[in-house]
Order: structure tokens, then C-alpha cells, then sequence
């Protein structure tokens, strides 16, 4: 199986990202690390672990991560995912403590003493914890198998019109982990809002009628309404569990390598993703791409199935 790490802010939709990620034998999840973004990092944590509590998968370790955004201030998503960071849901206690090492020592450590080319590192938060572990130990850059975010879009933004909010709420972060130079796939927008969880939805996972599959339908139901009022959207894009699809099977999300980088200085442009489509881009030793197209079939199945194995 592909071993990784997961960085997290859950938030509705990376609850969804842990239990894909717990529930597929192809993915072997090492640890959960833990960024301030849709709430407080210290909510964020706990939120992490009431997941794996709900799940009954306590033996997955949690690391506490970043407080704050490199240089900017905190906003946390509040009118997305609500005070709790997961509201619509009753939230276990977490029954075993947050783990001793702090995110960013975890993920040089954990990189630094698999083989070269073992650990995929998966970020569905912002890209914080990410890019202190490449300035703290920048040899990790070599030797991780490769890093998939969720984050920004080629063409289509929501904190702004060109800007996602991963990425805008630490565009810093963002631009040194985009330019790192390991290999590098953003699932963005422009992949994650096909990734809409429709009644269809809703009414296989009722069928499961278990109590993960309610709490599920408690996440989608709250999400549902804010993605309505915020966004103006009719369903909620479940855009995080999108990165654990694609590593599970690669077909399900169509990817193409384009030159990337991230937007830190405009004035109207602060976190926007540049992804170089033109038909001439300079694609040698290109190590980014971007995904384009979502089998929406196949993974609302992953995720289904997951929701079921899980019990
Ligand atoms: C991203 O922002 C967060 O609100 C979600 O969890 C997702 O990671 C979507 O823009
Ligand atoms: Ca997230």
C-alpha cells in the first residue's frame, strides 16, 4: 500500500479524506498532522481525533501542527464549517492523547527514516506544516515518493475569483511547497467542485445505516447548507477525499502536467495558482500537474464503500 501522511484542518470534507484514507487497503495512513485553517489549530486537533474515534481507529497517531500562517493573520473558514470546525455532528471525546512530536519534526522524521521514494505526503489543509518540514529538513524534498494538495485551480477560485482558500490563507507556505521541486499533483477546484455529494449520494449511504453513515449524513447535511448560502452552490463539493481517490486509482482523476506556481504579491490575485496550459509550455523536468476530470462514479463508489467497510 502507499504510505502517507496526512495534513488535515477537518473540517467536513477532510473527516472524509481520514475515513477514504482508513478504509482503503491501498493506503496505509501513517499519522494525521494537524493545521490551523478551517478553525483553530487546538479545534482542528481534537476534530482530528473524534474522527479516528468514530471510526475506531485510535492507533492512528495525531500531531499537533501550525498555530498560524507564516506571515499573514488567521482566518479560519467559520461560515463554511461552523464554531466547531465539524458542526452538524455530535463529536466522540478523543480517548487517547494528541501525540508528543509537533507536525513538523513528524513529517522530517517520518520522511528521513522511510527508504527514499516510501512516504507520499497528502495536504488538504494550508500548506504551513508543509513548507517549515522542507526548510527545517530539506532533504525530505528528495526523498518523498511525491506530494498531492488540495488547493487553488487553474480556473477557479472561492475566497476570491482566482483564489482558494488553502492557498490563500498561506500563499507563503503554499508557493514553497509548490516550488520545492518534488513531484507534485494539486488537486484544485477545478477537479474538486465535480465532486459534489448529490442525494444519490446521501441515499446509498442512508442504505448503510450505520452509525458512521449518520454521522456522514450530518457532516453533508450542515455543508450542504453553508455551501448554499456562502458559495450558492446546490450540493457540497467534497473536495479533500479527492487526493486519497487519486492515489487509491489514478484513473479516477485525470491529471496534466503543467508548470505551477502561486501568486503572493498581486492585489487582487493573492493565492492564485498559475498553472501554465498553453500549448507550448516548457514541459521538460516538469515535476507539477494539475487535475482536470473526476470519474464521479468511481469515487462516490470509493467513498460509499469506505463509509460501509468501516462499520
Ligand atoms: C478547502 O478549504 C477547506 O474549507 C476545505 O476543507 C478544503 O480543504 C476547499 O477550498
Ligand atoms: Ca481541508
Amino acid at each position: 500500500p502507499r504510505r502517507i501522511i496526512l495534513d488535515c484542518d477537518p473540517g467536513h470534507d477532510d473527516a472524509v479524506a481520514i475515513m477514504l484514507a482508513l478504509a482503503s487497503p491501498a493506503i496505509e495512513l501513517l499519522g494525521i498532522t494537524t493545521v490551523g485553517g478551517n478553525q483553530t489549530v487546538q479545534k482542528i486537533t481534537r476534530n482530528a481525533q473524534s474522527v479516528l474515534e468514530m471510526c475506531g481507529r485510535q492507533d492512528v497517531p495525531v500531531h499537533r501542527g501550525s498555530a498560524r500562517p507564516l506571515l499573514r493573520d488567521v482566518h479560519v473558514a467559520g461560515d463554511i464549517h461552523g464554531e466547531s470546525g465539524l458542526d452538524g455532528v455530535e463529536l466522540p471525546a478523543p480517548t487517547v492523547p494528541v501525540a508528543d512530536a509537533r507536525a513538523v519534526q513528524y513529517i522530517a522524521d517520518t520522511v528521513m527514516a522511510a527508504e527514499p521514494g516510501e512516504i507520499t505526503l497528502v495536504a488538504t489543509g494550508p500548506l504551513t506544516n508543509l513548507a517549515l518540514a522542507a526548510r527545517l529538513e530539506p532533504e525530505i524534498i528528495e526523498r518523498v515518493r511525491e506530494v498531492v494538495i488540495m488547493g487553488g485551480g487553474y480556473h477557479e477560485g472561492n475566497v476570491s475569483p482566482v483564489a482558494e482558500f488553502n492557498i490563500w490563507a498561506d500563499p507563503e507556505a503554499a508557493a514553497i511547497v509548490v516550488d520545492a521541486g518534488w513531484e507534485l499533483t494539486m488537486v484544485g477546484l477545478d477537479l474538486t467542485h465535480q465532486a459534489l455529494a448529490t442525494a444519490d449520494v446521501e441515499e446509498q449511504v442512508r442504505a448503510i445505516g450505520t452509525d458512521l453513515a449518520e454521522f456522514f449524513l450530518g457532516l453533508m447535511g450542515f455543508f450542504r447548507r453553508t455551501y448554499q448560502e456562502v458559495q450558492g452552490f446546490d450540493d457540497p463539493p467534497v473536495h479533500d477525499p479527492c487526493t486519497i481517490a487519486y492515489l487509491i486509482d489514478p484513473s479516477v482523476v485525470r491529471t496534466r502536467r503543467a508548470p505551477l506556481h502561486v501568486e503572493t504579491s498581486g492585489d487582487l490575485t493573492r493565492g492564485m495558482t498559475v498553472a501554465d496550459l498553453r500549448p507550448g509550455a516548457d514541459l521538460e523536468g516538469c515535476r507539477t500537474q494539475v487535475a482536470t476530470e473526476l470519474d464521479r462514479d468511481a469515487f462516490w463508489g470509493m467513498v460509499v464503500e469506505a463509509i460501509r467497510v468501516l462499520g
